[in-house]
């Protein structure tokens, strides 16, 4: 049984990144026990704030995005942090080396209905000079990420990690430690299940409304095989299917605002997920180009998803060519 710290060290992760990571997992725990207590310690339903993003916040994206704030900024490797429910990124020690984006509680409309949620982190190198309270200290594709990963709260506390070298999984014992329980995931190049949000069909693409007819077309239809489909809306229980059995998730462009990509989140959601995806020997794309590529311009910008099992992604690159 290797515990998380054992296992960093034992891949040789620097001793600055592991105090990082160590507190990256002290906050998740506070999350998660705050989460486990629900109703009974009054963490449930929504404030009256609503984010950068325009969404009313949940209590428990709040208390998450505290608990995260205040462990990482009182550590001295963090020179600063974006988050989903920040505005601008918050400085930390102005000789900080790391910069971390976080999304506090992904899939949090599912909070108050029990169902999976999670935290998705990415961590950066500060650039040389640059204040980490500074927005152009985040402008980094996801190709320069150190380590990303998440945090899932299901029925067992999992966090799933890249360093960059393979994807791990620790399960959260009940004695609070992360325990190393699966090495160099991989992900099943074929799959029969796909994800998506049906209900925007009307707003996507024709490229991907063609794709997605003919998944439902099953064995009759041009792609020769039955799917079935999954959508759980927390993107972090999407990708933690993917990556234990395959599949692919899309959360693609739609006309209802055209000037914005896609709903998903490309600094504190995409890259990571990413990272997370190739790793383990899959595709992650915005359906047209590898999301890790892009320059990001700004903290908050969104990018359209296309992720998960290498085959399939390329089949629905196939659909999605511009002549
Ligand atoms: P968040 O809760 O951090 O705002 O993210 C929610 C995201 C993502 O987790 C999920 O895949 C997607 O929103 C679901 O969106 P819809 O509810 O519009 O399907
Ligand atoms: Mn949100
Ligand atoms: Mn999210
Ligand atoms: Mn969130």
């Amino acid at each position: 049984m290797l515990l998380l710290n054992q296992h960093l060290k034992h891949n040789d992760t620097s001793d600055e990144l592991i105090e990082l990571i160590d507190s990256l997992m002290l906050s998740c725990k506070e999350i998660a026990i705050k989460l486990r207590e629900g109703a009974l310690a009054g963490v449930l339903g929504t404030s009256e704030g609503v984010n950068v993003q325009g969404e009313t916040q949940k209590k428990l994206d709040i208390i998450s995005n505290d608990i995260l704030k205040a462990v990482l900024l009182d550590n001295p490797t963090v020179a600063g942090v974006a988050s989903e429910e920040e505005d601008h990124p918050v400085p930390g020690n102005p000789d900080g080396k790391y910069l971390v984006t976080f999304d506090p509680l992904d899939g949090s409309s599912n909070i108050d209905v029990n169902v999976s949620v999670g935290t998705i982190f990415s961590i950066l190198e500060c650039p040389e000079g640059v204040s980490g309270g500074d927005d152009s200290a985040f402008m980094q594709s996801g190709r320069k990420q150190v380590a990303a990963g998440y945090v899932l709260y299901g029925p067992c506390a999992v966090l799933v990690m890249t360093t960059g070298q393979g994807v791990n999984m620790y399960t959260l014992s009940h004695g609070g430690d992360f325990i190393l329980t699966e090495e160099a995931v991989k992900i099943p190049e074929q799959t029969q299940e796909f994800g998506i949000n049906m209900s925007n069909q009307r707003f996507w693409e024709p490229e991907m409304q063609s794709y997605v007819n003919d998944l439902l077309q099953g064995e009759e239809g041009p792609l020769g095989k039955r799917y079935n489909m999954r959508w759980v809306a927390s993107m972090v229980a999407e990708v933690h299917r993917i990556l234990t059995r395959g599949g692919i998730f899309m959360y693609p462009w739609d006309k209802r605002d055209p000037a914005k990509p896609g709903k998903l989140r490309l600094m504190y959601e995409g890259n990571p997920m990413s990272f997370l995806i190739e790793q383990a020997g899959g595709l992650s794309t915005t359906c047209y180009d590898d999301i890790m590529d892009i320059q990001p311009e700004k903290i908050h910008q969104r990018v359209a998803v296309g992720l998960g099992s290498k085959a399939e992604v390329e089949t629905m690159l196939k659909y999605h060519v511009k002549d």
